[in-house]
């Protein structure tokens, strides 16, 4: 089978990850690179042929596929030249830093009839997968509710991770409760009904805009989700847990991609569940793209694929609404 000619457009931090997971892709094939700032190159990417101008790219290197890794910033530019040549787009989360935006990109590729999703690698990881697993299965029974943890001090200004989250406004709603909030919509498959949250930035915050939320959900499902996830703890070492009360019994993840159990209400010892050898964040991307690759390939659900990421995206702007308001907003679904 012919594999899916990758043209990789950003190449910060993520995009360097994204090339070599398309080369050991069995799928696809990366046919090039642009990035706007052509000092970027490195000795990985001087193997492809490079591209500071989207366009010349397109029509140089003829891709059936772009991988979006710019920043989540003015995105509509881009999607317009991808268009032009009938081009279907998978971007790193997420889409927009407000809705409004996400909505025309998402009605923009709608209208175009090309397929759109968003990179949400988490999707795909073992503790993800095992856990929708053990839900079906009804061992513990049917979630009932959740207490979400995520307590990290990021250093923003490691030279492996992208700047831009210092200065912008709610960097972790957007950058990393985005992944939480589709977490929760995916494995509990609910979308949320509505929030009640506030967010807040420390004294010893080296972000200019808050990195710590406090949020209610409420699922459509019935379920209620107590999440605390922040960016400026002050302890050097993440803490994660997310454990999920159902009708007969608790699940628990303690870590961020491992240390999944569940205990049945009269047990009791905690049963450890088996995840396998991952190699995290180059095992779901891989993943990731199988899936994107799958989608085009099918042509199945274009709509709906395009439009999901919008839910998840609905929770972060109700989360800001609520905040400032101090009230509970209740949320529009797509
Ligand atoms: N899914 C994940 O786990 C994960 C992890 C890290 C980052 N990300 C996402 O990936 C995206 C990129 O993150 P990053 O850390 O690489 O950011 P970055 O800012 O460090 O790098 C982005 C690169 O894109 C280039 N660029 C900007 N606009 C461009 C354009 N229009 N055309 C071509 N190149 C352009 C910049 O020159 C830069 O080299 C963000 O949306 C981020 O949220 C996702």
């Amino acid at each position: 089978m012919k594999k899916l000619r990758v043209l990789l457009v950003g190449y910060g931090p993520r995009g360097i990850m994204w090339s070599k997971v398309i080369k050991k892709n069995q799928k696809a094939i990366l046919v090039g690179v642009c990035d706007i700032n052509s000092n970027i190159q490195n000795k990985f990417s001087k193997k492809f042929p490079f591209f500071s101008i989207l366009e010349k790219a397109i029509q140089e290197l003829n891709p059936d596929i772009i991988l979006l890794c710019t920043p989540p910033f003015n995105r509509m530019k881009d999607f317009k030249i991808c268009a032009k040549y009938r081009l279907p787009i998978l971007v790193e989360k997420p889409l927009a830093v407000n809705l409004k935006e996400a909505l025309k990109l998402v009605d923009f590729m709608n209208k175009q009839k090309l397929f759109l999703m968003v990179g949400l690698n988490f999707r795909y990881l073992p503790t993800t997968t095992k856990k929708i697993n053990l839900i079906k299965s009804q061992k513990v029974g049917k979630p009932n509710f959740s207490k979400f943890i995520y307590e990290r001090w990021r250093d923003g200004n490691l030279k492996r991770l992208n700047k831009y989250p210092l200065y912008m406004d709610y960097p972790m709603l957007w950058e990393q409760s985005i992944h939480h909030f589709d977490l929760i919509r995916f494995i509990y498959k609910s979308n949320v009904k509505s929030v009640f949250a506030t967010s807040s930035n420390p004294p010893w915050s080296m972000y200019a805009h808050d990195t710590n939320v406090n949020a209610i959900l409420e699922l459509k499902n019935g379920m209620l989700v107590n999440y605390i996830g922040n960016w400026q703890s002050n302890c050097k070492s993440l803490n994660f847990e997310w454990r999920t009360d159902c009708t007969k019994g608790i699940i628990i993840q303690k870590k961020q991609f491992s240390d999944l159990s569940y205990r049945q209400h009269n047990s009791l010892n905690f049963k450890n569940i088996k995840l396998g050898n991952f190699k995290m964040w180059t095992d779901d991307a891989q993943l990731l793209l199988l899936d994107f690759i799958k989608s085009i390939k099918n042509n199945k659900n274009l709509l709906k694929t395009n439009k999901d990421h919008l839910n998840s995206l609905s929770i972060v702007d109700a989360c800001i609404k609520s905040s400032k308001s101090g009230k509970k907003i209740i949320i529009k679904n797509y």
